[in-house]
């Protein structure tokens, strides 16, 4: 059995997700950008990540803040250039950092240079081949984007166009060629500036039935970002393990290299299908995020997940830049920050790679914006009916007592920053023990550390209602999480770390505890 120290480096790593607009900002735009990473990577390096994932920083109108790439080869100007993007990665891999980005290939923007010429082009054209047009007068099938409104969208010659997201995100063909020989481009380009994976963009996505058929109508009503169904055909076809296969093949032509989906399908089995031995290396797992805070409803997230990679390397994730924040999502003010901490230890006991947000070390919220602060497509797309995502999005606060706390030398930022986040920037709480940064620092460090996180599988024991405790197999830790409102007592063993200081020898509710 692989011990914790043994195997590929992404198989037991801590990612870090930087929501690249919202980490920091280096010229004063009020845009993060890529030397405002560079600036912080000692930051990053003293929390302890072991690797980036940069969201999209190409070149982009921006109509999905980079999602909608309209170059996929250059930096946009506002995030910087080849030349600082080359100096970010040699600077991380010096102080032992590496370097993931995303990758968008199931559609490209509508500025895109091949979306252009195939809008003028004109109908039955060879360039339109490359995206999924089809003639008028009616949309061909009645499905929806996942930012509300019909998929899709008429060009004034009569054709439509499929976007499964916003109109300004047209989906790719993959059944066309030059799709594919173009992602391998992009692959070798980014390989060959030394990055050290991928992040794939709705991976389940790329391939869509040549037939078209309906979506079940019940799922009209019900297409919020991604989320998982059985019967829907514009999601988890087949032909997508193609496009993995592909990725996987150059991949395995640069050693230490690895590719993550960004799977949302139904079942394990399905899920598994992604990490077939040539295909992905790692597939996102959304378990825990769907999880509420409650022993049982976690440990079956838990469970599921180790049966989805039974074959793989689990994954782990709490919060990303699409849903809202975990301390938001399990309660409000200190209690929803109680138990994202516990939960922070429930998820970094357990084997496999993990996937932070930035900020989240931070214990930041989800914020509620003022209306005209949101730009978010899915605001946008709702009809202002959906908030959408930017309340996730804030940018992260390193210093001082007032907006834009250092994460900018222009007060504008792109999203308002809350007057109340003096307590959680990273100055204030740097030297703080009892600190949520302190808390993930030293969590970070005795699970890279510790010998008794050794191991791939866990066992559980028997616990009092409203509480878990497992034990990794190999190295022996011991992790207790009690959700229930009274304190329990805790397994035997020798404290590591607590997520909330223990009452009499007991676990207190909302929280967690490490032992060996
Ligand atoms: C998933 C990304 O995480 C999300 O932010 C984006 O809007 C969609 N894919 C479309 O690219």
């Amino acid at each position: 059995m692989p011990t914790h120290a043994d195997g590929q480096w992404w198989q037991h790593a801590v990612f870090y997700q930087v929501y690249v607009r919202s980490f920091a900002d280096s010229d004063g735009d009020g845009i993060g950008d890529l030397d405002g990473i560079r600036s912080r990577l000692g930051y990053l390096e003293l929390l302890g990540v072991d690797a980036l994932w940069l969201t999209p920083f190409f070149t982009s109108p921006m109509a999905d803040h980079g999602y909608d790439v309209a170059d996929p080869r250059d930096v946009d100007p506002v995030f910087g250039d080849l030349e600082k993007f080359d100096l970010l990665v040699a600077e991380a891999h010096e102080r032992g950092i590496r370097v993931t980005i995303d990758l968008v290939p199931n559609h490209t923007s509508d500025q895109h240079p091949w979306f252009v010429a195939a809008v003028e082009a004109g109908p039955g054209s060879p360039e339109r081949d490359r995206y999924w047009f089809r003639p008028g007068p009616y949309p061909p099938n009645n499905w929806t984007s996942i930012f509300g409104g019909p998929a899709w969208s008429q060009l004034p010659d009569g054709d439509w166009y499929l976007h499964l997201f916003a109109p300004e995100q047209p989906d790719l063909n993959w059944a066309n060629p030059e799709v594919a020989a173009d992602l391998e481009r992009t692959l070798r380009f980014w390989l060959d500036r030394g990055v050290d994976g991928f992040r794939i963009d709705v991976a389940h996505g790329m391939a869509k039935p040549e037939s078209l058929p309906d979506m079940d109508p019940s799922l009209i009503d019900q297409s919020e970002i991604l989320h998982e169904n059985a019967i829907d055909p514009r999601f988890d076809n087949d032909d997508v393990h193609e496009v993995h296969r592909l990725i996987r093949k150059v991949l395995d032509g640069y050693p230490n290299t690895m590719a993550v989906g960004e799977i949302w399908v139904k079942g394990d089995d399905r899920f598994a299908r992604y990490l077939r031995p040539d295909e992905l290396h790692l597939g996102f797992n959304f378990r825990l995020v769907d999880a509420d805070f409650d022993a049982d409803a976690v440990r079956t997230a838990i469970e599921g997940s180790l049966r989805a990679a039974a074959d793989s390397t689990p994954t782990w994730t709490l919060s990303n830049h699409d849903v809202v924040r975990h301390v938001t999502r399990y309660g409000d003010g200190e209690l929803g920050l109680r138990r994202a901490r516990a939960m922070t230890l429930v998820e970094f006991a357990l084997p496999g790679a993990l996937y932070l947000y930035n900020g989240e070390e931070l214990g930041l919220p989800t914020v509620e914006l003022p209306e005209w602060a949101l730009q978010d497509p899915v605001w946008v797309r709702s009809g202002h009916t959906k908030r959408g995502r930017d309340g996730s999005r804030i940018p992260v606060p390193w210093e001082g007592t007032e907006p834009p706390y250092g994460f900018s030398s222009n007060a504008d930022t792109w999203l308002p920053m809350p007057l109340e986040w003096a307590s959680f920037t990273v100055e204030a709480q740097l030297e703080d023990e009892n600190s949520t940064l302190s808390l993930y620092r030293h969590a970070i460090e005795i699970r890279k550390s510790h010998p008794a996180f050794a191991g791939t599988e866990i066992e559980w024991y028997g616990a009092p209602a409203g509480c878990f405790a497992f034990r990794r197999k190999g190295g022996g830790l011991i992790c207790a999480l009690n959700t229930s409102s009274a304190p329990v007592p805790i397994p035997p063993g020798e404290v590591l770390l607590a997520s909330e200081p223990l009452v009499d020898g007991q676990l207190p509710p909302d929280a967690a505890v490490w032992l060996v």
